[in-house]
């Protein structure tokens, strides 16, 4: 087991309908640490180069769309194999598809309106921690 550390968001759908407390509260609950928190809202440029992987699919202009229209939660978790453990409490993309004791599962309404986002592994983690926090805001 490695300690990591890894990107989470809470996107706007889930800020908007007032779910932030409720899954911190899951985050710490499962034993992840918040190292670090903040509230924001991005550009939608913003959005566009954080999710410039899919910038190819079809979906890519509406996530950038959603990503930027309401503030989000941006966080660091850190813990024992944090991507794969935030990954695993968030569920699965689809929130239809997550089960109930998960973050999508409880606050997510579809494949696109899921709730939050993670780190799918280190080398994204290490891109994706700095485009939210400078390394002075890391403990
Ligand atoms: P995320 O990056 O936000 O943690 O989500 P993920 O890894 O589970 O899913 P990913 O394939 O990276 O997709 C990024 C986000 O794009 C939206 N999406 N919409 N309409 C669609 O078919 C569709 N597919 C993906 C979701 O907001 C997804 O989380
Ligand atoms: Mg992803």
């Amino acid at each position: 087991m490695t300690v990591q550390r890894t990107l989470g968001l809470v996107k706007p759908d889930a800020v908007a309908a007032g779910s932030t407390g409720a899954i911190l509260a899951m985050i710490q609950a499962a034993g992840l640490k918040i190292v670090a928190l903040r509230m924001t809202r991005i550009a939608a440029v913003e959005a566009e180069a954080f999710y410039a992987v899919h910038k190819e699919r079809g979906f890519y202009g509406e996530l950038c769309a959603f990503m930027s229209s309401g503030p989000i939660v941006a966080m660091v978790l850190e813990g024992p194999d944090a991507i794969v453990a935030w990954r695993n409490l968030m569920g699965p993309t689809d929130s239809t598809k997550a089960g109930p004791d998960t973050v999508r599962g409880r606050y997510g309404a579809s494949v696109s309106l899921n709730a939050v986002h993670g780190s799918d592994a280190p080398e994204t983690a290490a891109v994706e921690i700095p485009f939210f926090f400078p390394a002075r805001e890391l403990i």
